[in-house]
């Protein structure tokens, strides 16, 4: 079963990627770069309208494959201010979650309340016993909203850097419990 394509998280809504996004997501990841560039591989200068689009299109084709469910993060004024998925790359019985906020919008517990509200509708999904997060050690923003969220540490482990402000340890957190 897949999640909804709609989740309300409080002062925001998330909502499916549609190419109908791609501009705002455009503006906002690049506004965002210099926060966004030390820990995800993708946001770098050369990041533009053709790379937002492309991200959409494999974010649907993810979907309709139910390997990932990728959602926009719209605030009540309706600025497209991020995103954040559930992707089944661990396994199964386990989602991920990922995401990035633009920086005009950080700072204002946005990225916890969708991390609550996407982990309560995993855990709701059948067969989801549990949702994890996953981020580097040097990650303190990162670490910052999964704690806050309550997800707790369960292991670490190394991995090739891929970002500039990455160390290769990532701290591997999980939440089992509604
Ligand atoms: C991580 C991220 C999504 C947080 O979004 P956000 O909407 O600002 O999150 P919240 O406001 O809910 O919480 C952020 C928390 O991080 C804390 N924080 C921010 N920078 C920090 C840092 N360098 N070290 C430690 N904590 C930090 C904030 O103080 C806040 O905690 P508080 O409420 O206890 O004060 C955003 O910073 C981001 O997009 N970072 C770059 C991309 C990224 O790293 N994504 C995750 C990859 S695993």
């Amino acid at each position: 079963m897949q999640p909804p394509e709609t989740i309300d998280a409080g002062d925001l809504v998330l909502r499916r990627w549609v190419p109908a996004y791609a501009e705002e997501a455009t503006a906002v990841v690049r506004k965002s770069l210099p926060e966004l560039s030390p820990f995800m591989p993708w946001a770098t200068e050369a990041y533009d309208l053709a790379a937002s689009r492309d991200y959409i299109v494999r974010s649907t084709a993810n979907w309709d494959e139910g390997k990932e469910f990728n959602y926009a993060v719209f605030t009540a004024e309706g600025d497209l201010a991020g995103s954040i998925g559930l992707m089944s790359r661990m396994g199964p019985g386990t989602l991920e979650i990922g995401y990035w906020m633009g920086t005009p919008f950080t700072g204002r517990g946005y990225m916890t309340a969708a991390v609550r509200a996407v982990t309560e509708v995993a855990l709701g999904l059948p067969g989801v016993e549990r949702v994890a997060i996953r981020h580097d050690a040097a990650n303190g923003a990162s670490a910052a909203v999964a704690i806050k969220a309550g997800f707790a540490e369960v292991e670490r482990v190394e991995r090739e850097p891929e970002a500039p402000g990455e160390t290769g340890v990532d701290v591997i957190r999980e939440r089992k419990e509604r």
